[in-house]
């Protein structure tokens, strides 16, 4: 429909631009030591760049602030005007924390391999991140244009219904949706630059998750640094610094759903049995030939 915009072939949500995500294809180059938070939405994303300023930034609480305003002026690299990379050109921020939701074939790999960029790719089981759009696109600001009004339902049935059918239009072709950009993303999983991490590893053990993307960074942390970084980047402290920020710059802007419940499984009390057992084929046949497995319930092995 004319109101969705698209780059070969792949619909961004509004007020992620096409010609944005060209510069950034074409014209922008990162700084060495950038960090590149990528991810299907509602993934943990915001988790992830959270994790990683405060992994880089640690040690001083000067950057630490500083690297918050550079990323909320930032945020996606697809996301805004053009000219917003002059502004972060002129910032000359020592190392950037990005984020992206443009599937693998809008990246531009090779040239952040070469300028020294590091990718981070963010995965969660595809039933969980369903959910969590569920929530999240009935107060997302976009929901009054006309291909997300007609997109929203408040009738669960309904609206995993068309979603497993990939006719909501974010960031994958038609008809596709989350599995087609983790299958498009899997072959750079052993990328000399990329890291692929999954929300259920953290939620499982943060210190060692923190470990793990530290020891990625090149950045030393002591058993210290772990603890206050897993305190500073849990669900509350997250929840809570943000809702102070929004309540000291608007009262009224509608407060977006960042921040819900931060769980695994919750699944089971919104998929029926035969929306999960389509997941699980849908899995199985877009991501079979992959070692992607994820993990349903916290106290279960991977399937
Ligand atoms: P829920 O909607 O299931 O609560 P994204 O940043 O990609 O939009 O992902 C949002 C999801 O990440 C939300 O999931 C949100 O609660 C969760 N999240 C954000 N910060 C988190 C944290 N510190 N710990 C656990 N989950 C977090």
């Amino acid at each position: 429909d004319a109101t969705q915009k698209e780059w070969k072939g792949y619909y961004f949500l509004p007020a992620f631009e096409p010609v944005t995500a060209q510069f950034a294809y074409n014209q922008w180059n990162p700084n060495k030591g950038d960090v590149i938070v990528a991810s299907y939405p509602k993934t943990g994303t915001i988790w992830m760049r959270e994790l990683v300023r405060h992994i880089l930034y640690c040690h001083d609480k000067e950057l630490l602030e500083k690297a918050k305003a550079t990323m909320f002026l930032f945020s996606f690299l697809s996301f805004g005007q053009e000219s917003k990379y002059d502004v972060l050109k002129k910032l000359n921020f020592s190392r950037n924390v990005l984020a992206t939701h443009l599937p693998a074939p809008l990246i531009n790999f090779k040239k952040y391999e070469e300028k020294g960029a590091k990718i981070i790719y963010m995965m969660r089981n595809p039933k969980d991140q369903a959910v969590s759009w569920y929530h999240f696109s009935k107060t997302q600001p976009y929901a009054g244009l006309p291909s997300y009004k007609d997109m929203y339902t408040a009738d669960k049935k309904k609206f995993f219904d068309s979603y497993f059918a990939g006719e909501h239009k974010l960031f994958a072709k038609k008809g596709e949706g989350y599995l087609e950009h983790l299958k498009e993303w899997y072959p750079h999983q052993n990328d000399s630059n990329v890291l692929f991490a999954f929300y259920e590893d953290l939620k499982k053990d943060i210190n060692q998750g923190i470990r793990k993307v530290a020891k990625f960074l090149d950045v030393t942390l002591s058993d210290e640094d772990v603890e206050m970084i897993a305190e500073k980047t849990s669900f509350n402290s997250m929840k809570e610094s943000t809702r102070q920020r929004q309540n000291i710059q608007t009262q009224k802007v509608r407060v977006f759903k960042i921040f819900r419940k931060g769980a695994v499984g919750e699944w089971r009390n919104y998929l029926t049995l035969e929306q999960s057992k389509l997941i699980d084929e849908k899995v199985q046949k877009i991501l079979g030939n992959t070692n992607l497995k994820f993990v349903y319930d916290l106290d279960k092995t991977r399937c």
